[in-house]
């Protein structure tokens, strides 16, 4: 009997839906396929659920994302919900909280050398950039606590606070993840860590604490660590992505903008999957995560069928090789979203969406990696 895995499908606002309905086929293709089902159910969340029952992450949905053994996601947020007092974004935010998903996994590589002549940067600075950044996902000034000003009190000062929390354990955790898949490599990736030491007291427990771990549990593995101070690190990101080569590692806000940043250098936001996990990827067992594009949702194009599909069908891909142990399926969605962003190889010009600079319709790249896949599993 093929064993089933549940899939708690969150798509989302926006754009989210349409990227999700590809990701999607191509997960029910890998189902028929290969000799484990999986059973794909979805749920509101975001903006959605703000619509349907007035909170982003509702009982149910968060009920079945605990039960499930993975959880793919769109994308949350959008004009229609601003930035009141109920939120789409604190679904995300709650979610990641509630599974203690820790660990961000972005990674910035060419998911096909085809894309070097569309990177913004020239190709000899693009080429050859490789690296994975792995940002804490649970703490940090995402979840400390805040003061909304007061700006409507007359003589009200009006002063707003964020609180930057973060402790031993927190640090060491993530350097363990971050070794961790250093040690995939052979030899071990460097592992970057990136922070503002030179005036932040949690960058100071950071650089020490990384430094310390690394020092004590992977040296004698041989892995490495250096320390960069994030505004230069973001500098050498766009100046010669290559020193980045590796591991990036850094906390919950300098990830979200540096992963972002990373995007422009394989060419579009709307490329790079991403993971967020609870536990140490070993391989052997699998851990449980959600996988989602790094992109948002896209207001300006939603509802345009012009999405690109890309990166949430890459977190597919991550979603097999990590939550379900398919590293072969995983493997064969890689190689068949390369063939698609090839596709003048194979007789198809305009198989990219036009943030690629083609004409191709989201469901018309899904159509083509789904081709490619059947031949491939
Ligand atoms: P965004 O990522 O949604 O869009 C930035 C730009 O990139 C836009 O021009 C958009 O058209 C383009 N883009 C993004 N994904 C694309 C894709 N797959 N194909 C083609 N083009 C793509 O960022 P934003 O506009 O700053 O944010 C919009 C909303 O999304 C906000 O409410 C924000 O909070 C939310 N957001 C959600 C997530 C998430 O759910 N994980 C992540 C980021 C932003
Ligand atoms: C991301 C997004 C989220 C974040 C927002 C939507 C809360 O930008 O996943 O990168 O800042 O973490
Ligand atoms: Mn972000």
């Amino acid at each position: 009997m093929a064993k089933t895995y549940q899939v708690a499908v969150l798509p989302g606002d926006g754009i989210g839906p349409e990227v999700v309905a590809q990701a999607q086929r191509v997960l029910e293709l890998v189902s028929e396929k290969s000799n484990v089902k999986l059973a794909m159910q979805s749920y509101d969340f975001g903006g959605a659920a703000i619509d349907a029952s007035g909170e982003p992450l509702p009982q149910e949905t968060l009920k079945a994302c605990k039960a499930a053994d993975a959880i793919l996601l769109g994308a949350v947020g959008g004009p229609k919900w601003g930035v009141g007092k109920v939120r789409p974004e604190q679904g995300l935010l709650a979610i990641r909280k509630e599974l203690d998903l820790y660990a961000n996994i972005r990674p910035a590589l060419f998911p096909s050398d085809s894309l070097l002549e569309h990177s913004p940067l020239r190709a000899d600075v693009a080429r050859g950039t490789q690296f994975i950044v792995i940002r804490e996902l649970v703490k940090g000034l995402y979840y400390g606590d805040r003061k909304e000003a007061d700006l409507d009190t007359p003589g009200s000062k009006g002063e707003a606070c964020d609180m930057m929390v973060y402790d031993r354990a927190d640090v060491q955790r993530i350097t363990r993840l971050a070794a961790h898949l250093a040690l995939k490599s052979n030899p071990p990736a460097k592992v970057h860590s990136i922070d503002k030491a030179n005036v932040l007291a949690t960058s100071r427990l950071w650089r020490r604490v990384v430094q310390e771990t690394i020092d004590s549990e992977f040296k004698d593995k041989g892995v490495e660590v250096d320390h960069q101070l994030v505004d230069s690190a973001a500098m050498i990101m766009v100046a010669n992505p290559r020193k980045l080569n590796g591991i990036v590692l850094t906390e919950n806000m300098f990830g979200d903008i540096l992963s972002d940043e990373s995007s422009v250098i394989p060419g579009a936001l709307g490329l790079l999957p991403s993971a967020s996990l609870s536990e140490l990827p070993t391989g052997e067992q699998p851990a449980k995560g959600l996988y989602e594009p790094i992109h948002g949702s896209a207001p300006d194009i939603a509802g345009k069928g012009i999405a690109n599909p890309v990166g949430t069908i890459l977190s597919a891909a991550l979603l097999l090789r990590w939550s379900l142990g398919l590293d072969k399926e995983a493997t064969a969605v890689e190689q068949a979203v390369r063939k698609v962003l090839d596709s003048q190889d194979i007789g198809g010009y305009g198989l990219r969406t036009s943030d690629l600079g083609g004409n191709a319709s989201t469901k018309q790249v899904g159509d083509k990696v789904l081709e490619i896949l059947a031949t491939l599993l």
